[in-house]
């Protein structure tokens, strides 16, 4: 299969990018891995036509709002965010209505249409820069509960938040790194800040996945315990062969929906073209502010 996608690849002028989460061999694979900041770079300086974006919906979403005239596919089309699917523009727009002089700040992980109703979009490495951007004003922090009340704390400030979460991160509990602090204790503790209160307020460091594959290469520590998904210390390990990586929870802190996309669906796609991700120009139009304003700051 790996033979056949490089072939395909050249033919097809695509490349195959893919978040820190897939699954070791479609990681392997890709031209590009990253966290979702790095992701959304890449996509706005894209050279090649096509595109295989091997993540979530959103994440493919947001590649096409910022390059309109490319390719982008998405192997799995029903790989989605429940944490995005939990604000909508409605609920959004009702928020906003309660809240007039207030600016909407949106985690990435949202649709194209939350993104449309917001001022400015953030990722979790950002997310502190962003917020801080834009001065003292009232800020509606959607859809991350964790994420929000990480820069709100971090700013000495209080957001309006709404109540969203990672289902995925919030099976990450704070006596499962204490028991993992027990058995490795020189270990450095890095968490992911959509992690809940208890388990951030036990992390060394509270990063981005790209952020944390920086921290480890750069840290003299050589053990770490891992508090995000599985999949991050694929990358991790790869590229610290002398250091230890303890992941939290590998049973349960797993993505299902990151898992979706295989190397045999990344085949598919390249084959036959699919699945194409598209966004209605208006609400592209409206959203691409948004995601460009981000960028700039970062
Ligand atoms: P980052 O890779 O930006 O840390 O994002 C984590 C995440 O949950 C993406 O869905
Ligand atoms: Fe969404 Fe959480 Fe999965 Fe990221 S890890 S895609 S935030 S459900």
């Amino acid at each position: 299969m790996e033979e056949q996608i490089q072939e395909l690849k050249v033919r097809r002028g695509a490349i195959v990018i893919a978040h820190n989460y897939q699954v070791d061999e479609v990681q392997a694979i890709a031209d590009f891995t990253g966290d979702s900041l790095e992701l959304s770079r890449k996509a706005a300086q894209l050279r090649e036509e096509v595109v295989v974006f091997c993540g979530v919906h959103f994440m493919a979403e947001t590649a096409a709002i910022l390059s309109p005239d490319k390719t982008i596919l998405i192997p799995d089309p029903n790989a989605g965010c429940p944490m995005a699917d939990m604000v909508t523009a409605d609920k959004l727009r009702a928020l906003k209505a309660q809240h007039p002089g207030a600016k909407v700040v949106c985690y990435v992980n949202s649709s194209a249409e939350v993104k449309a109703e917001s001022d400015i979009c953030c990722t979790s490495s950002n997310a502190v820069k962003v917020c801080e951007s834009l001065g003292d004003v009232e800020i509606i922090f959607v859809p991350d509960r964790n994420l929000g009340a990480f820069v709100a704390e971090k700013l000495g400030r209080e957001f309006i938040l709404y109540n969203g979460f990672c289902p995925t991160h919030e099976r990450i509990r704070d006596i499962d790194v204490l028991a993992m602090k027990a058995q490795y204790p020189g270990a450095l503790v890095l968490a992911h800040p959509e992690c809940n209160k208890p388990v951030r307020d036990l992390a060394d460091e509270l990063l981005s996945t790209g952020q944390m594959c920086h921290f480890a290469t750069a840290s003299e520590n050589r053990e770490f315990i891992i508090a995000t998904e599985l999949g991050i210390n694929y990358r991790l390990r790869t590229e610290n062969p002398g250091k230890r990586f303890y992941p939290v929870n590998p049973d349960r802190a797993v993505c299902p929906n990151m898992k979706k996309i295989t190397v045999e669906k990344i085949l598919w796609s390249l084959q036959d073209m699919k699945q194409r991700v598209t966004v209605p120009a208006n609400i592209a139009a409206r959203a691409v502010g948004c995601i460009e304003r981000m960028l700039e700051i970062s």
